[in-house]
């Protein structure tokens, strides 16, 4: 049986006509950046999520760079993190010359534990930076209280989020700024690159917009040293066509992420803990086993493909070595990382390959 890690095809074949037609409307009004797709997806997206303002950017890395940008997260500035997450987290924290200050993680849903976030605020504190990984929002009702004592601003990492629910509201609408990511096999994937920025507050979303187009209040006219963060017209236009469709994909994905866990109920491997007033959005339904390497060779000899999000946890990072953490710092994001793997997931996932994954992992 040939399953795949996630089925994009299936998906493109699902809304073709509807993708294509968007696309050509692109091709023909030659409004490549910016313009009436770009403005009705930003639309869309507020609406979904809640937030006052949705900005589409050029991925979920710039989203969260712009996001610091616009704080004024700069040189000799520390912002708390999960040291297990995708590396752009931490990554856009150095590229603005400030310092990760790390924090472990909550051993039921893999996000950082806010009871270890007070202890790590110092004066050079500027912002925490909550990642809600696998699909499962961080603890942000806690995180937000501590934040508001220090007054400092929560940027949600939602890239792999957008579309699950925290106690009634969506992420992305959570905190100071939310930042997603389009990339293709997100649960909301665009066809290239693509990222938004969620926020109530007008003057960050002024702020944002100015920053991701070279800091230019008019053309020309540079407020700010900028980037290059724009959502270019032909990925708005696909994101608006899924976005339509994108409930009904957050049921299956749901609907299959609850299915994986019952089956493997009474197997020997820890299955995704979601909090009872939370939804999962899958973007990884990763499961936890003891003997990781040997799991998943077994699975490939049948040809599951598997991954594993993520092996090596960013204290222990090559690239972040001038940090000064050892191995033994975080001990739960260290155990975590050397047990996790994730398994095929997609909306398009049929009953018959989930049947046929769960019984290679029960032999
Ligand atoms: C937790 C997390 N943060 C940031 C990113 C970066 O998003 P992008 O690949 O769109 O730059 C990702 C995407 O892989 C992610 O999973």
């Amino acid at each position: 049986m040939k399953i795949n890690f996630i089925d994009l095809q299936a998906q493109y074949q699902e809304y073709k006509s509807e993708i294509d037609k968007e696309v050509l409307e692109v091709f023909a009004s030659a409004q490549f950046i910016g313009g009436e797709k770009l403005n009705s997806l930003e639309k869309n997206l507020a609406a979904y999520t809640g937030s006052k303002h949705a900005i589409g950017c050029s991925s979920g890395t710039d989203a969260l760079l712009l996001a610091l940008m616009a704080l004024g997260v700069g040189a000799g500035d520390e912002v708390i993190t999960t040291p297990f997450t995708f590396i752009s987290t931490a990554e856009v924290i150095a590229l603005l010359g400030a310092k990760s200050v790390f924090v472990d993680i909550d051993e039921d849903s893999y996000n950082i534990d806010p009871t270890k976030i007070e202890s790590r605020i110092t004066d050079k504190t500027k912002a925490i930076m909550p990642v809600s990984l696998y699909g499962q929002c961080a603890n942000m009702e806690a995180i937000n209280e501590i934040a508001a004592r220090y007054e400092l601003p929560v940027i949600e990492d939602a890239c792999q989020s957008f579309g699950a629910i925290y106690r009634g509201k969506k992420s992305c609408n959570l905190s100071t700024i939310g930042c997603t990511s389009f990339f293709p096999s997100k649960p909301l994937g665009a066809y290239g690159d693509g990222g938004a920025i969620f926020t109530d507050d007008d003057e960050l979303a002024t702020k944002m917009r100015m920053l991701l187009n070279h800091g230019q209040n008019e053309r020309y006219k540079h407020k700010y040293i900028g980037i290059n963060g724009r959502l270019d017209a032909v990925q708005a236009a696909i994101l608006d066509v899924k976005l339509r469709h994108f409930d009904k994909e957050v049921k299956l994905r749901d609907e299959i992420g609850s299915r994986y866990s019952d089956l493997l109920e009474n197997v020997d491997v820890i299955t995704p803990k979601i909090a009872e007033a939370n939804t999962s959005v899958y973007a990884q339904y990763s499961v936890r086993v003891k003997d990781r390497e040997a799991m998943i060779a077994k699975l490939a000899e049948q040809e599951i493909p598997t991954a594993v999000h993520y092996p090596v946890p960013l204290h222990l990072q090559e690239a972040f070595e001038h940090l000064g953490y050892r191995e033994g710092d975080f001990p739960i994001s260290e155990l975590v990382s050397k047990q996790i793997m994730s398994l095929p997931m997609s909306a398009y996932l049929g009953e018959a390959e989930q049947d046929f994954i769960v019984r290679a992992i029960k032999g």
